[in-house]
């Protein structure tokens, strides 16, 4: 960032199946805190976020709400954009996948790589994720079924299919991580050389099971092929400056990007298939890919199921948009999981924002108006406080480092002490003694402590800019390029002042402020969760069930109880499951040996009387009693029910 005029940086393209949350939140807010520091250093920012919205799991979850993909699309798109517009995310383009121009972009992105040799047609046969959106070879699935980055089932796919070699670019990938050392952090980086390294298999790049994408350019002339999301989604990054398009001065000005922010469960994409898909079309590869942790709650992975998904809106209407921020910034090293408690989010802003932070404004403007009138002379500073001052310099000549590393929480950190260090030395020097004795060291306290207040509030902006410009009111200056130069840079010290009175910034909050939410537990064998408030859940959400047929192996009684059975039934896993079910009273144990029942295979393991229960039968009760569901011909153990 430090070497260069203009500062490209992006987030993930949203995926239009889901409202956005604190994971959402996360990256967009990261995004905006490096932009609005670019811009504040006078750097030609360019900030680009948005939707992505082609693929079988948008066209699926629009068919079960009974919309068309596009009007389901416009729809969420909607939300992210009103969220973003009301959280003032400085973003500077707002690109959807579905944009005319985009597709325009892609197709010709297609045709480039086509014309090189480094797209061919083939037949794709594997399994897909249709919630990664993502093909897996039978080797990297979880027993030869499940999503080895979500955990879904998997589908199996034939169909033809055009790839991208990306084989071929193996070694030069290998040789910008070298060379460039682009992935934030190390360890991350780390993780994917290592993938590199085991080797690259051409990708399949487009498909032909659904239409809900963009149509292959008309030179190829193969109108049953849309093109695969994640080629259609990374190519945002370029079509939002125009690539493709008759007008390329921005992509001539911002390309490279400087920055792409991602989550770790999209890295692969981004430090993988992205540099090769641009070797491919001959642009330059960007300079950073930062990869930062996932968020859960309370130490639980977030899930609708369990209803315990963070919505930022409320956190951030609860709590103040800024110190929300703050807290996500602060609380968690960048690249690390982070777990959202709300004590947490409330000690930080009792301990760091209010009594650290706020306190000391409220001390400067109490001891100035008690004092001075509210006069504030820094003229004496370096006289009485050189020392002092250094320190803090030295503190933030720091800080802009860390940046460039993605060291926020580290940034944060440091630049807290700068406050510490204030508080401290008004703490020793007793101002209300210090005032009878030496009033002008008295005033040359209260001129270092206005000048660490107008030092952190720059390096605060970014992450806190409302905020921060109340505390610039307040100290008579502005918070803007010019006076970054003079104050940052140049470490001007500040001219003779009245400091104005304000509300305190940051209340004390006294008790949790959030609708209390209690983690669900797995539903029970009978109860049955509703997932919405209409009833209504998506197709992912039905694919999370496993159900599977099994074979019954052994029945019996359960002592003492009236209700169940303890059966052993075979699902070809190898090893038979123990399920307990409560049918004692429909059937007996030897009317279902050797009988076939369908079976959820993926509850949690519960206890029933004592037995762990490893499954749950599917069965039909009404008025003339129960029937378990069975498929019509025999089926090899473990056959999934779709
Ligand atoms: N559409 C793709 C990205 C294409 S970019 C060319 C996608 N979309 S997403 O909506 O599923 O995820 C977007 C971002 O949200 C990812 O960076 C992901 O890591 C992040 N998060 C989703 N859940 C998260 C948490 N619980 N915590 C932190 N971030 C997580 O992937």
């Amino acid at each position: 960032m430090s070497d260069c005029k203009k500062f490209y940086l992006t987030t993930p393209i949203y995926y239009v199946n889901d409202v956005a949350h604190i994971g959402h939140a996360y990256t967009t807010i990261i995004a905006d805190s490096v932009a609005r520091y670019a811009r504040l250093k006078g750097m030609d920012t360019f900030f680009l976020t948005g939707t992505d919205e082609h693929g079988q799991k948008i066209e699926e979850a629009a068919k079960a709400r009974g919309k068309t993909p596009k009007e389901y699309a416009d729809e969420v798109s909607g939300k992210f954009k009103s969220l973003w517009d009301e959280f003032e995310i400085s973003y500077d383009k707002f690109i959807r996948t579905t944009d005319e121009e985009h597709k325009k972009g892609v197709q010709k992105a297609f045709e480039i790589m086509f014309e090189k040799g480094d797209i061919y047609k083939g037949e794709y046969e594997g399994n897909y994720c249709v919630s990664c959106e993502t093909f897996f070879t039978e080797t990297q699935l979880i027993d030869k079924e499940f999503c080895p980055d979500c955990g879904k089932p998997t589908r199996k796919l034939k169909e033809e299919s055009y790839f991208f070699k990306l084989s071929k670019y193996e070694k030069d990938i290998l040789n910008w991580y070298k060379e460039k050392t682009p992935i934030i952090p190390k360890a991350k980086a780390n993780e994917v050389i290592r993938f590199v390294e085991d080797g690259l298999r051409d990708l399949s790049i487009t498909r032909t099971s659904f239409e809900w994408g963009v149509k292959l350019p008309e030179s190829i002339n193969d109108p049953k092929h849309v093109v695969y999301v994640w080629l259609d989604a990374l190519l945002n990054y370029i079509t939002a400056l125009g690539y493709g398009s008759d007008d390329e001065t921005s992509m001539e000005k911002y390309w490279p990007a400087d920055l792409h922010i991602v989550g770790k469960d999209i890295l692969k994409f981004h430090a993988i298939y992205w540099p090769a898909f641009l070797m491919s079309l001959g642009l330059e590869l960007p300079k950073n890919i930062a990869a930062h942790g996932w968020w859960t709650r309370d130490g639980e992975k977030m899930s609708k199921s369990k209803g315990n998904v963070i919505n930022p809106k409320e956190v951030a209407d609860a709590y103040g948009l800024e110190n929300f921020r703050y807290f996500m910034l602060r609380e968690v090293p960048f690249g690390a999981d982070g777990d959202f408690s709300e004590k947490a989010l409330i000690d930080r802003i009792n301990n760091d924002l209010a009594n650290e932070l706020g306190n000391l404004l409220n001390r400067i403007i109490g001891m100035s108006y008690k004092y001075f009138d509210g006069k504030i002379d820094s003229k004496d500073v370096k006289k009485y406080y050189l020392k002092e001052l250094e320190e803090v310099e030295t503190i933030l000549d720091s800080l802009e480092p860390l940046l460039y590393e993605m060291q926020i929480h580290k940034y944060l950190e440091e630049l807290w002490k700068v406050f510490s260090l204030a508080n401290k030395t008004i703490q020793d020097e007793k101002p209300w003694e210090l005032i009878k004795e030496n009033p002008e060291k008295t005033m040359a306290l209260l001129g270092l402590v206005a000048n660490i207040l107008n030092r952190g509030s720059f390096m605060l902006s970014p992450v806190m800019p409302k905020t921060m410009d109340k505390i610039a009111d307040s100290l008579n200056y502005k918070i803007d390029t010019v006076n970054y130069e003079k104050y940052i840079k140049n470490k001007n010290i500040l001219d003779e002042f009245i400091i104005k009175k304000t509300e305190p910034l940051f209340p004390k909050i006294e008790k949790p402020l959030l609708k209390q939410v209690e983690v669900k537990k797995e539903p029970k064998e009978e109860t049955k969760e509703v997932k919405n408030e209409d009833g209504i859940i998506t197709i992912d959400e039905f694919f999370n069930v496993s159900l599977k047929i099994g074979t019954v192996k052994v029945a019996e009684e359960v002592k003492k109880s009236k209700k169940l059975l303890r059966l052993e039934v075979d699902l070809g896993e190898g090893r038979n499951r123990q399920i307990v079910a409560g049918i004692k009273e429909f059937y007996s144990p030897e009317d279902l040996v050797g009988t076939q029942v369908a079976v959820v295979a993926n509850l949690k393991p519960a206890k029933l009387m004592g037995m762990m229960s490893e499954g749950m039968l599917l069965a039909a009760k009404d008025e003339n009693g129960l029937h378990l569901l069975r498929p019509e011909a025999p089926k090899k153990e473990g056959t999934p029910i779709k």
